[in-house]
């Protein structure tokens, strides 16, 4: 009798690792429904008997994203909310498509890794390693056919270099990867971050503080 409630407490536990974490699906699927009114890490499922072949499909990358703008540059998601079948896979997708000269800029993602492939074009790639090792730049040009893998949370980017527009598509280790892009979140916050504290971290002058939090940063996901 004693041990029983351990027992259970263990059993709560595991039960709440299994929904905490993105892989380790307890079933074939679990396909996700949105309700806003309720908070849960993750998504709920459908009832399996009301899924159809439809929650499995996305056809959001059949058309080329719209570049037309100040990174020359477009992230079609294939995550959970667009997708709702990767819910508990521990996997998506995103299309990339960028003009010449186009920019992914400097970004990460707080739950995934990325594998990505170039599908035409050419791309300047690199991601810089933790303060641990240093921030080392480690940076590749990529061709068609390429693959490059970008590690979990670390500061990443692509630039395309060639003289046409070229195309990536990525595959975060995540239904729901997370996407932080660092110029917005430190230059473009709301409310802004203090100037004492950016002046500070990034040795500029409050003016250019100013200058760089009266600027509009382009979210290009
Ligand atoms: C990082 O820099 C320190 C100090 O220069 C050095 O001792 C260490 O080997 C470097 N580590 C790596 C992974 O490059
Ligand atoms: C882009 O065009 C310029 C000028 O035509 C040429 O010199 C360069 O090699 C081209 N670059 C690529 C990657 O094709």
């Amino acid at each position: 009798m004693k041990f029983l409630p351990i027992s259970l407490l263990i059993m709560a536990l595991a039960t709440a690792t299994a929904l905490a974490y993105d892989p380790s699906p307890l079933q074939d699927f679990c396909v996700a429904i949105n309700d806003p009114k309720v908070f849960f890490n993750g998504k709920f499922c459908k009832d399996p008997k009301q899924v159809t072949a439809d929650d499995f499909l996305f056809k959001g990358f059949r058309y080329p994203g719209n570049t037309a703008n100040p990174l020359g540059s477009k992230v079609t998601p294939a995550f959970v909310d667009q997708l709702p079948g990767l819910n508990t896979l521990g996997i998506s997708m995103a299309r990339i498509d960028f003009a010449p000269g186009g920019l992914n800029p400097p970004h990460t993602h707080p739950r995934g890794t990325e594998i990505l492939v170039v599908a035409e074009g050419t791309l300047l790639v690199g991601f810089v390693t933790s303060n641990q090792l240093n921030n080392t730049l480690l940076t590749k040009v990529l061709y068609k056919g390429d693959v490059f893998v970008f590690p979990i949370g670390l500061i990443h980017f692509q630039l395309n270099i060639g003289n046409t527009s070229a195309l990536a598509f990525a595959t975060p280790s995540s239904q729901n990867p997370g996407v932080i892009t660092i110029a917005n979140a430190v230059f473009g916050s709301k409310p802004p971050i203090s100037a004492d504290v950016l002046t500070k971290a990034f040795q500029l002058d409050k003016k250019v503080i100013d200058y760089l939090q009266a600027q509009f940063w382009y979210d290009n996901n």
